[in-house]
């Protein structure tokens, strides 16, 4: 991890500082609070304020598992894990379901930089400090599900919704399955 970073794992005394980087970010693509990878999801029948106060509720329940990183002004960015059952929600779920053979015992969700702080290692971070927080909790089979940038056109980070393929690389990820035309289940054991 850079020196430049600390992390913290998202708790009720961290809720603040979290919910100020959504803010600064519009709700994360207009009001998801980072909810999607939840059980309850987000999608019709969802408003920006029902996500903000179900994630305030998994987070003072203590249902929700994710490492923010401050860069000594504030929280810039997070990455979320958890159980395949803290977390079900994952992109292309029916791709996903035909290739599966055994669940993780760890899922990567939601990986966030806040849009003035992207391309400074905020990620790598927070990857950094998930894969540590899952060590500490007995390690196991972590799956992510990153996008291919290599072979197509360069991608703006804020359309690497679940990462880039090389960050998860870095850490030892290594290519499952295919599950969208750009989206690959990766894998690795801490
Ligand atoms: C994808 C995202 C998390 C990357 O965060 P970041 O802090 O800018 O990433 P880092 O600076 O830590 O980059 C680490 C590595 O990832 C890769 N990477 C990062 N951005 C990339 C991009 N746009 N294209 C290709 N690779 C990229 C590179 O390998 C990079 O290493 P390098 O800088 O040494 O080349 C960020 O752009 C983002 O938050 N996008 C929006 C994601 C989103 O919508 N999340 C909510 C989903 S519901």
């Amino acid at each position: 991890m850079s020196d430049d970073y600390t992390t913290r794992p998202l708790t009720a005394q961290t809720w603040d500082d979290f919910a100020e980087l959504v803010e600064a970010n519009n709700g994360v693509w207009g009001g998801c609070w980072c909810m999607g990878f939840h059980p309850e999801g987000v999608g019709a029948g969802r408003s920006p304020e029902g996500n903000r106060e179900a994630k305030r509720a998994h987070t003072q329940r203590g249902s929700v598992h994710q490492v923010l990183v401050y860069d000594g002004s504030g929280c810039v960015g997070w990455c979320q894990y958890g159980s395949p059952a803290e977390l079900p929600n994952i992109k292309n779920p029916a791709k996903y379901a035909q290739g599966a053979v055994e669940l993780p015992a760890w899922r990567i969700g939601c990986i966030f930089t806040g849009s003035k702080h992207r391309g400074r290692g905020v990620a790598r971070a927070a990857v950094a400090g998930a894969l540590e927080a899952i060590r500490a909790a007995g390690g196991g089979v972590v799956e992510a599900y990153p996008e291919q940038t290599a072979e197509r056109q360069p991608q703006r980070g804020a359309y690497l919704h679940t990462g880039p393929e090389e960050l998860f690389a870095e850490f030892g990820f290594v290519r499952d399955r295919q599950i969208a035309k750009w989206r690959w289940v990766m894998r690795t054991e801490v």
